[in-house]
């Protein structure tokens, strides 16, 4: 079984509200969710492997330690996944990105793939796959199966916010997959929507409707 980690850092919550806030509007959204996806990446990238390395310092010589093991790669769902790609980058600025692109078809809620570009070298790094919403799991669940088709092995999956169907589908389809989240909310609607939630995100990031 996979493990769910929620997020509790004050910071994290106390950003996550303002995301929520249907007054906040396009510009101060982008830049939340571009604070809180940093916030998340710090938290996510907390058990990476170190090893040991030997340095001058102005002083002396040192023997301090630096990240070693896998690469990461960060695979943002579009639309809303881009919106998280940048704070990730803020603090892993060597990681490559590969898109997926899918949306929810509004009267199926069935995921429809229509765009994929990844690393060649997936199958060698650590996936971290990136979207705000997890709802009924549907795109997540998609995104993840096309990454194992094409050889990828090791996956975490963050998300601002989900909600409990999303996650159970997540987690009986893919017991290998790590997720993290920011909240996880009550329900979904009778259309598709996390509650309390957040919304459409990609219409509130990019000022669509
Ligand atoms: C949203 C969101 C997720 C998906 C979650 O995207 O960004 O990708 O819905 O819902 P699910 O868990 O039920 O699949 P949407 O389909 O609205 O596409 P967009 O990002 O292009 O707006
Ligand atoms: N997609 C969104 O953008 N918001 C939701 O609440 C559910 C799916």
């Amino acid at each position: 079984m996979s493990k769910l980690y929620v997020f509790d850092h004050p910071l994290i919550q106390h950003k996550l509200t303002y995301i929520r806030d249907k007054s906040t509007g396009t510009k101060e959204f982008r830049a939340l969710v571009d604070e809180v996806s940093a916030l998340m990446a710090f938290e996510i990238t907390r058990d990476l492997p170190l090893e040991e390395t030997t340095i001058q310092t102005p002083v002396t010589e040192a023997t301090t330690q630096i990240i070693s093991g896998k690469k990461i790669g960060v695979i943002p769902i579009l639309r809303a996944g881009l919106g998280m790609v940048d704070g990730i980058l803020k603090l892993i600025p060597t990681a490559k990105v590969g898109h997926v692109g899918l949306y929810r078809d509004p009267e199926t809620l069935k995921p429809v793939e229509y765009y994929i570009k990844l690393p060649t070298d997936i199958q060698e790094r650590e996936l971290i796959v990136v979207d705000p919403m997890l709802a009924t799991g549907g795109s997540a669940n998609d995104a993840i199966h096309s990454l194992k088709k094409r050889g990828a092995v090791n996956i975490k999956l963050m998300c601002l916010i989900a909600a409990p169907e999303g996650v159970e589908l997540v987690q009986e389809e893919h017991p290998d997959v790590d997720i993290y989240l920011g909240a996880l909310d009550e329900k979904l609607n009778e259309k598709g929507y996390i509650v309390p939630g957040l919304g459409d995100a990609g219409d509130r990031l990019f000022g669509t409707k």
